[in-house]
């Protein structure tokens, strides 16, 4: 067997069904709007993204899944145009008052989802899903942002799928669940001909900075449901084992940049 004799598309949708993780939906997003604004675009995860990006002769963005334009209104100066989609309206307001505030008047929302009808998408001459490409169908969705870029695609997902350290996870007594990752995208890719470039940003965990045990605990519970009282003395056992490593919230995230030309262009 070769690599080329595997289904990528279905191994993806295999994987992502026996993680279990319950669909999110719009309003789920909606909920998180607000807190993931910032007065300022940027940051070190979207600066770093932002400074990988080759804009060179590209005039116009599509930013998919654009959340509240944490790279889209970074881009925006250096652009003629940016368009936001994303699923969840609150999402596309915190972004708009944003670019107004800012005095960007270059940006346009658009409701839509990943796997909605996309005829009136406009193509750009860069498409870029970033940390939002948990999609059903992630053939699909690669189809979509080369249909829609002209001249570069870039795609960010998570290194080995764990949004918390999978050691902690198994301390508590529990097995690690892992999300697809950039490896089914790369492998999807390859099989198309295209020859992607890849990257990594590093950035804390979730987990990282809780003020004492219990906000940490918080956290955890946050990120993997209710505790009962054996997980919880677990996790203070964890806790208290290593008081660097609990400060760090255990191992960083590992954001995987994959960067592609579209074989369209
Ligand atoms: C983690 S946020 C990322 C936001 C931004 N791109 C960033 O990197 O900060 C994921 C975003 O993808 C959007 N999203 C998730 N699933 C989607 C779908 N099926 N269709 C459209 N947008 C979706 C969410 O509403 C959310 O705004």
């Amino acid at each position: 067997m070769t690599l080329d004799d595997i289904d990528i598309a279905e191994l993806y949708r295999q994987h992502l069904a026996q993680c279990g993780r319950p669909p999110k939906t719009p309003a789920d997003w909606d909920k998180r709007a607000q807190r993931m604004s910032s007065k300022q675009p940027g940051g070190y995860y979207a600066n770093t993204l932002a400074s990988r990006m080759n804009l060179e002769d590209c005039h116009s963005v599509l930013d998919v899944g654009c959340g509240p334009g944490s790279i889209g209104l970074l881009l925006a100066p250096r652009l003629q145009h940016v368009t936001g989609l994303d699923y969840s309206p609150k999402m596309l307001e915190q972004m708009m008052a944003s670019a107004h505030r800012l005095g960007l008047n270059n940006v346009t929302p658009l409701l839509r989802a990943w796997e909605d009808d996309w005829h009136d998408v406009p193509v750009c001459d860069i498409a870029v899903a970033s940390r939002s490409g948990m999609v059903p169908d992630l053939a699909d969705a690669l189809d979509r942002l080369n249909a829609h870029a002209r001249q570069r695609v870039y795609m960010t997902q998570l290194v080995g799928g764990h949004f918390i350290d999978p050691e902690l996870v198994t301390a508590l007594g529990r097995t690690p669940r892992s999300l697809p990752d950039h490896l089914y995208t790369l492998a999807l890719l390859h099989q198309q001909g295209i020859d992607a470039e890849l990257s990594y940003i590093d950035v804390p965990g979730r987990l990282a900075g809780s003020e004492d045990f219990d906000d940490f605990a918080r956290r955890v519970a946050g990120s993997l449901g209710e505790l009962d009282a054996d997980e919880t003395e677990r996790l203070r056992r964890w806790y208290n084992a290593d008081h660097e490593r609990a400060t760090r919230g255990g191992a960083p995230m590992r954001w995987a940049v994959v960067s592609w030309v579209p074989p369209s262009s």
